[in-house]
């Protein structure tokens, strides 16, 4: 096997109000008029206003949608593209979380290409790209802004699908912690291990590499340092400024080496009990964490320190995952996040309905050991072993 790579996307812009920059840079592109869109949490938030009113003042029309909906379907986003071409406009603006960037990244894919959106779900698809999008995260968890890539639920057939290429990629960010200052407590709490589950993810994947995992060392560090702090006081710019630059370096981290074996069980807990994303990573990823943990000693050992894991020298790295997997469970409890046996009490309920969909969750392609019937199944038992101690 060749070396893994680590490449930056596209131009991050990261600062207290920049989001209020996006009409100077629209208007800097020659556009004429903008698709903002957004979803009405955020609307209720008050959010897009000030973007909205800083767009217009650099001399450009906005068309605002407001129907982005969490794991946005392809109705909607065929929804949205049609309001976008009917309008006549020339670039898109989103402005929320991982769901909102996502669906407008398969918005402008429309829009550039004259073809159905099924057509991508095979990424050897060729894409043309036209129109600038710019993302501008609401919260501190997905990391989207950073990637090229979007999650769609395809109601056809009743899955997720990725898609991913020139049309789906944006053509900068604009990061402004002040737009999280109002996020709720359970939501920071959740985007949190979304974060930590990324940067454990990418640095444990087999498409790992020493720069990705240096990014996400950093994400940890942040995330460690500050996820309390902008849980249990939301309104402190500093912590929610070190979240929003962990989620960033999350999605660099997972946008070069993919989601791993967290990730596999978190979907599939996600699509069938309906439960946040974040936590579902929350609650996957100590065992995760453990099944890989003899693949990656090194790394295992470095995770261990930055969440200040108390662990012997003499452990081996297997009881230093376990130790650790111990200290993420004490982390997410800390801030309010239940155990598996909240969603689901009986755990041969969980074995037999998490297995099929982990096992065949795309992610699972990314982890470092084989992931499979016996292995879902002890990762689980795991799970659980942890929730009752
Ligand atoms: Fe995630």
């Amino acid at each position: 096997m060749g070396a893994n790579s680590f490449m930056m996307t596209f131009p991050q812009f990261f600062g207290r109000g920049c989001s209020k920059e996006a009409g100077e840079k629209l208007a800097a592109m020659g556009c004429k008029k903008v698709l903002v869109m957004h979803g009405k949490g955020v609307e209720a938030a008050g959010l897009p206003a000030p973007i909205v009113q800083a767009i217009e003042s650099a001399g450009l029309e906005v068309a605002e949608n407001n129907e982005v909906e969490s794991d946005p379907s392809d109705r909607i986003i065929k929804k949205i593209a049609d309001f976008g071409r009917a309008a006549g406009v020339d670039s898109v603006v989103a402005i929320g979380g991982g769901s909102c960037m996502d669906a407008a990244k398969c918005v402008k894919l429309l829009l550039d290409n004259d073809e159905p959106l099924e057509v991508f779900y095979d990424i050897s698809h060729s894409q043309k790209t036209a129109i600038p999008l710019i993302t501008i995260p609401t919260t501190s968890g997905s990391g989207s802004e950073a990637s090229k890539g979007a999650v769609v639920t395809d109601t056809v057939n009743g899955i997720k699908r990725v898609i991913i290429g020139a049309g789906t990629t944006p053509a900068m960010a604009l990061i402004d912690p002040e737009l999280t200052l109002g996020v709720p407590p359970k939501v920071t709490a959740a985007c949190a291990f979304d974060v930590l589950a990324h940067a454990i993810d990418a640095i444990t994947s087999k498409m790992t590499c020493r720069i990705t995992q240096a990014v996400s060392y950093e994400a940890i560090r942040l995330m460690e340092s500050s996820y309390k702090q902008a849980v249990e006081h939301g309104d402190d710019i500093n912590a929610r400024e070190d979240m929003q630059l962990a989620s960033n370096l999350g999605g660099y981290g997972i946008g070069n080496a993919k989601c791993s074996m967290s990730h596999a069980f978190a979907h599939a807990l996600g699509a069938l009990y309906h439960v946040p994303h974040g936590v579902c990573c929350a609650i996957f990823t100590p065992a995760s964490l453990e099944y890989v943990s003899d693949t990656c000693p090194e790394q295992i050992r470095a995770i261990a320190e930055l969440l200040h894991t108390a662990y012997d020298a003499e452990d081996s790295t297997r009881e230093i995952a376990r130790k650790t997997g111990e200290q993420i469970r004490r982390m997410y409890r800390s801030v309010g996040i239940d155990d598996i046996t909240a969603y689901i009490p009986d755990e041969e309920e969980a074995i037999k309905r998490l297995t099929p969909v982990a096992e065949k969750d795309i992610m699972a392609l990314f982890s470092p050991r084989p992931i499979d019937g016996e292995s879902c199944e002890w990762v689980i038992r795991r799970t659980y072993e942890l929730a009752r101690s």
